[in-house]
Order: C-alpha cells, then sequence, then structure tokens
C-alpha cells in the first residue's frame, strides 16, 4: 500500500503519517525531513535548499525527486509507503509516477487534508519535535504526556523550524495554492482522491484515514 498525503503546511500530514507508522508498519518519506537532515549535515543538496527552505519557497524538482528515489531504494518499504510532502508540482507527480513504476508499485490512495488557512498559522507557530527522535508535539493541541519530556523516547530537549514563523508560513501556504493544490486532478481522474476533515481533532483524523485504508 502506497499513499500520499495531501495538504497545506500545518495541515497535519506528518503528524498522521508518524502514526501510520507507529500503527501500521509503513514507511514514512517525508521531503522535508530529508531535506532538513541535509541541512543539518551541510550536504552538497543541503547547502542548496537551505536558503529557500528558510524563505518558505520550493526545492527544485530534480533534487526532491532524487532524494525519493534514493530513500525508495534505500529503505525497507514492505508494508508500504506514505509520501508526506512530496509531489508538491505537477513535474513531481510525473517523476513519482515513473519512480513507482520503475519499482513495480502502484499508488493506492491520495489522501487531502482538507483545513482552514486561517487556523494552520496557529497550528505551525505551536510546533515543536523531540530534538532526539523527530516525535511532533504543539503548545497546545498535542503537550507530551509528562510535560518537558518526549512521549516516544523520553528525551528532554526539544525544537522548532527556522521556517515556522508567521511571514515564512504565508508563502509556504502561497506556494501551495499556487504549485501543489493544482496536481490533484492528476489524481482525481484516477479515482484514487479522498478527502478528510483535517480541522477534527487529531484522532478523529486518524480514524478517518484508517476508514480509508481498511
Ligand atoms: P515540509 O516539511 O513538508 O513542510 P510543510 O508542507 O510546510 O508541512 P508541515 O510539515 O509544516 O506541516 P504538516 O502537514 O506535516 O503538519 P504537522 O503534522 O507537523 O516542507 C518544508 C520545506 O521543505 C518546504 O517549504 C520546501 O522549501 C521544502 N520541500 C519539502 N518537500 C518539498 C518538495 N516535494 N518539493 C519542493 N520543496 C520541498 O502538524 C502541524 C502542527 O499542528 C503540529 O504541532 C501538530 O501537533 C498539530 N496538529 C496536527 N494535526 C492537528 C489537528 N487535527 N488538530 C490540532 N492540531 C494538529
Ligand atoms: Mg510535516
Ligand atoms: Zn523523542
Amino acid at each position: 500500500m502506497n499513499i500520499i498525503l495531501l495538504g497545506p503546511p500545518g495541515a497535519g500530514k506528518g503528524t498522521q503519517a508518524q502514526r501510520l507508522v507507529a500503527e501500521r508498519g509503513m514507511t514514512q518519506l517525508s521531503t522535508g525531513d530529508m531535506l532538513r537532515a541535509a541541512v543539518k549535515a551541510a550536504t552538497p543538496v543541503g547547502l542548496k535548499a537551505k536558503a529557500v527552505m528558510e524563505a518558505g519557497e520550493l526545492v527544485s524538482d530534480e533534487i526532491v525527486s532524487g532524494i525519493i528515489g534514493e530513500a525508495l531504494d534505500a529503505l525497507d518499504v514492505g508494508a508500504g509507503v506514505i509520501f508526506d510532502g512530496y509531489p508538491r508540482t505537477a513535474a513531481q507527480a510525473h517523476s513519482l509516477d515513473g519512480i513507482l513504476s520503475d519499482r513495480g508499485r502502484t499508488l493506492d490512495h491520495v489522501i487531502e487534508l482538507d483545513v482552514d488557512e486561517d487556523a494552520l498559522v496557529e497550528r505551525i507557530t505551536g510546533r515543536f519535535t523531540c530534538a532526539t527522535c523527530g516525535a511532533g508535539y504543539h503548545d497546545t493541541f498535542k503537550q507530551p504526556k509528562v510535560a518537558g519530556e518526549c512521549d516516544v523516547c523520553h528525551g528532554h530537549e526539544f525544537k522548532r523550524r527556522p521556517d515556522d514563523n508567521e511571514e515564512t508560513v504565508r508563502t509556504r501556504m502561497a506556494e501551495y495554492r499556487a504549485k501543489t493544490a493544482p496536481i490533484l486532478p492528476i489524481y482525481e481522474e484516477r479515482g484514487i482522491v479522498s478527502r478528510v476533515d483535517g480541522m477534527a481533532d487529531i484522532d478523529d483524523v486518524a480514524k478517518a484515514i484508517d476508514a480509508i485504508l481498511d
């Protein structure tokens, strides 16, 4: 089973992907996470991507499709893949078709997280993650069970993303509207798009996604 989680910044793609990994053993491929790791390691890709990401613009199609292909070959993806934040342009959607068919894989579902843009700034500016294991949290909507301690790895260090400020979020939303939302019809034509109310509670969004996958 291979699925795409599609939605604007803060829609909950990463939150739901992490849950599917934990509950179903699927593999999350987040181009955002992979690019952030490349920036941190100062690889050639990271050096190219850093300023683009901090501005909230899109990294080149060539770079992101390259890292998706490499990740698919390097990881155990037996239980299926969740594409999180990829594809984001028509060119990437086209590349993904080739990447999957070269590997004998198909796309089963495209799940669109339908959200109210006004609420997303609050979600994004309140977001933080565990510095050790990457588990995602929110100041208001998803606090760790024990204050200051990660639920998953019990680490005590957390971090915030440099692009999670209001100004950059607005640019990221504009990029989504202009370049990513227009790829939906490609998948609608194939009859594989499902829409989920992304404004519901995290657990209810999870239930709606499970109903699509089961
Ligand atoms: P990326 O990392 O993909 O960021 P994004 O698309 O802006 O999405 P986010 O990660 O911000 O949101 P999310 O949907 O994962 O939300 P989350 O679950 O964390 O990309 C970053 C940058 O990398 C891009 O701007 C671009 O420069 C580059 N890039 C990446 N991929 C690329 C590509 N394919 N092509 C070109 N460039 C690329 O949730 C947000 C917060 O809300 C969390 O705190 C969470 O706890 C909370 N929350 C989640 N769900 C709910 C809910 N239902 N109710 C209440 N709170 C909730
Ligand atoms: Mg994310
Ligand atoms: Zn952790």
